[in-house]
């Protein structure tokens, strides 16, 4: 694993000139931040060593070298699903390759199903902490001490800091941004009534099937996180509505301009 992180990185690094600290998985909601990114460089997945390539319908997979806000970043366009049949190690590699290049700060975003009755769908939550519900964690098997501690805690998964200046860019343009437990689970099926209910009870205000992988390997290498994810659909017993694939990419579309205007400013002033 650990050549073959390397082997990423030195590709990468060949091709950009001045790398940067701050990566962005480019979720539900984030997708059009890429129109925000100047000076891009398009690195397509196929095209680098050992990276898979992602197969779902709405991402597309590149990376993209660029700055935003006046700061380099690099983005992913396209994630890597566990239900798309990758294992946790396919999934989380790309965190490697920033771990390796030096990324410190790692901004994520995705979409998800509220539980919390105070949430509208279009709502944008961001991630103060998670539950984690994969059948597997990330980093079960040999630990590398190059790459992190073998017990890494997980009380300040996602950065206080951030929350605090993204609830302070939030108030000054006026967005309703809601706070919340991220429950991350494998899909592909969206919940039953009953574990909509279940999620709710062990204390999730939201579910849905990424994220939680890539921000355990984001701690272990140290990195900072930041994460937000756009309320798609509303679940629990007395909701009705079925949810579909078309519909949660229709409230992430709703969502986006408020996504964009937090993660740019908070790229900016962080
Ligand atoms: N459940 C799981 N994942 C999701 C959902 C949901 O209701 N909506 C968007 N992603």
């Amino acid at each position: 694993m650990l050549e073959k992180i390397k082997q990423t990185a030195d590709f990468l690094r060949a091709q950009v000139a001045d790398m940067p600290k701050t990566a962005i998985i480019l979720g539900t909601g984030l997708g059009d931040l890429v129109d925000h990114i100047e000076e891009k460089t398009f690195i397509p997945y196929k095209d680098i060593p050992n990276f898979p390539v992602s197969t779902v319908e709405g991402h597309s997979g590149n990376l993209i070298f660029g700055v935003l806000g006046g700061k380099r970043v690099i983005a992913m366009q396209g994630r890597f699903h566990y239900y798309e049949g990758y294992d946790m190690k396919q999934v989380t590699f790309p965190v490697r390759v920033f771990q390796a290049l030096g990324v410190d700060t790692l901004f994520v975003s995705n979409a998800s199903g509220g539980m919390n009755k105070e949430f509208v769908v279009g709502d944008v939550m961001v991630i103060t902490d998670h539950i984690n519900l994969f059948p597997e964690n990330p980093l079960r098997g040999r630990n590398y001490n190059e790459l992190g501690t073998r017990f890494p805690a997980m009380t300040n998964a996602y950065d206080k800091k951030l929350i605090a200046l993204a609830d302070t860019i939030a108030e000054e343009k006026g967005i309703r941004l809601m706070h919340g437990v991220y429950v991350g689970v494998t899909g592909p099926t969206f919940e039953t009534p009953a574990e909509y209910e279940y999620y709710r009870i062990i204390g999730g205000d939201c579910v849905g099937m990424s994220t939680v992988p890539e921000v355990i390997v984001a701690n272990h290498a140290g990195m900072r996180v930041f994460g937000l994810s756009v309320i798609t659909d509303l679940g629990g017993k007395d909701v009705t509505q079925v949810p579909t694939h078309e519909e949660v990419q229709q409230a992430a579309g709703i969502a986006q301009p408020k996504c964009l205007e937090i993660m740019k400013e908070l790229i900016r002033r962080f």
